[in-house]
């Protein structure tokens, strides 16, 4: 079975330290941020986000556990991976939003982040909110299979043509 565990202070420490350089490397590879700019962008928005860190209020950081059996019946209970949900409000609307789902390369097509997002679900109607949004970056084939796969739906997209730059531009 797949579960969510509340982070402890430790993991949560190792956790900020790798989002902030997931997501640094993830802008580049969208084009969004420069190479040069992309962790210390990553700090910032971080910072921002997380003004009082694992304490912030409305955001909440689970560990992703397989307690299933092993071979020799022994309950694994291994950490499989990381999930980061807050509470948002937008126009007066509140709903959850997920920040960040990795599961670790060694356990991946095996359902956690499935089974992980319907645990999930039941958490955020304790919270008693009714819709559950995310983003996903255009490059991330498999993440948005996994989410089409669970039923959600595109609500918007951002677009960009890259056009050629000139040092002498003519108008
Ligand atoms: C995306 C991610 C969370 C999926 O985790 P996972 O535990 O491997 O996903 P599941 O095993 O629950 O997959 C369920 C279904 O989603 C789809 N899916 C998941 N990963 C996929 C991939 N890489 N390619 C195609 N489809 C995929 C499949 O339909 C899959 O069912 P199947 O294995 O029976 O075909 C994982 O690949 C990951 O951590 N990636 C790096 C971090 C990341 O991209 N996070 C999302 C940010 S938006």
């Amino acid at each position: 079975m797949t579960t969510l565990v509340a982070m402890t202070a430790d993991f949560f420490s190792r956790y900020l330290a790798q989002a902030i350089g997931g997501y640094a490397a993830q802008n580049v590879e969208s084009g969004r941020s420069a190479p040069e700019e992309a962790m210390a962008q990553s700090e910032l928005e971080h910072r921002r986000l997380l003004p009082q860190g694992q304490s912030t209020p409305d955001h909440y950081f689970f560990e992703i556990r397989d307690d299933d059996r092993d071979s020799n019946d022994r309950s694994r209970n291994i950490t499989v991976g990381t999930l980061w949900v807050a509470v948002i409000d937008k126009g007066g609307v509140r709903s959850a939003y997920i920040y960040n789902i990795e599961i670790d390369p060694a356990y991946r097509r095996q359902g956690h982040a499935k089974r992980a997002f319907v645990a999930l679900e039941s958490f955020v109607e304790t919270l008693g909110l009714s819709t559950i949004g995310l983003h996903v970056f255009a490059f991330n084939r498999g993440a948005q299979a996994l989410y089409e796969s669970l039923g959600y739906v595109v609500t918007g997209l951002n677009m960009q043509k890259k056009i050629r730059s000139s040092d002498h531009p003519q108008y």
